[in-house]
């Protein structure tokens, strides 16, 4: 069965805390750079000490002693998740996933935010299919020993495909029938994710704008 995260993308310590209150049967919660660099660990210990499981959401891409580093400080913590960047390379990955230990660790492919043209800037080459790259840099995550990859719900069929049943697919940009996109280009409803592989889904707004966000909560883990 898939698992729902909630992405905790609010202002404030205190405005996360009161929002999780307010989700009855939360297990996961995701704290990303905004939260995480305002409140600091401290949050991520609240979190954890009311017993929910925590992805720290910080993507790091750096040299593999330096990403090594904050993986060994995330599993310290004791976080339940943690994310790297794939671009970091296979060496970055590797000393990565030796830290992470009981941390699962997940490798971002391709932003959703870049396209064939913006990717292709930065790699200094024609990038015709964007989910070649998604595909190659998953392989990579998961040969150096990463838990999973994060990836688009378009992406995610073919991920699942090459990569077989069992690394984790962490799936964001979900959104229900009514929901409005938002800065998501590439949306995917949550039957679908689920259908497809995922096996977490990543939902922020559609919850943390919600005038009843337990309700639309508890509607998203019956669709699991
Ligand atoms: O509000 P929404 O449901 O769009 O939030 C999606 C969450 O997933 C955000 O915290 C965002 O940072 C994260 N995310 C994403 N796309 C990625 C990786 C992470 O939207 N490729």
């Amino acid at each position: 069965m898939a698992e729902l995260v909630v992405a905790f993308d609010v202002p404030s310590g205190r405005e996360a805390l009161a929002l999780a209150k307010r989700l009855p049967g939360l297990r996961w919660a995701k704290l990303g750079p905004g939260l995480h660099v305002r409140e600091g660990p401290a949050l991520a210990r609240e979190f954890l000490a009311r017993g929910l499981r925590v992805f720290l959401d910080l993507k790091w891409h750096d040299i593999p002693s330096t990403v090594a580093g904050a993986v060994a400080a995330a599993r310290e913590l004791g976080v339940a998740m943690a994310s790297v960047h794939c671009l970091g390379g296979a060496h970055m990955l590797a000393a990565a996933a030796q830290a992470a230990g009981e941390v699962a660790l997940v490798g971002v492919t391709v932003l959703t935010s870049h396209d064939g043209a913006g990717l292709g800037q930065v790699l200094g080459r024609g990038v015709p299919d964007v989910s070649c790259e998604a595909e190659r840099l998953a392989r990579l995550a998961v040969r150096a020993g990463l838990r999973g990859v994060v990836a688009s719900g378009a992406e995610l069929a073919l991920l699942r495909n090459a990569l077989g049943p069992a690394p984790w697919i962490v799936v964001p940009g979900i959104r229900s029938a009514a929901d409005p996109a938002d800065d998501q280009a590439r949306t995917i409803a949550p039957q679908d994710a689920v259908r497809g592989g995922a096996t977490h889904l990543v939902v922020g707004r559609p919850i943390t704008r919600a005038a009843d966000p337990g309700g639309v909560y508890q509607r998203l883990v019956e669709c699991l």
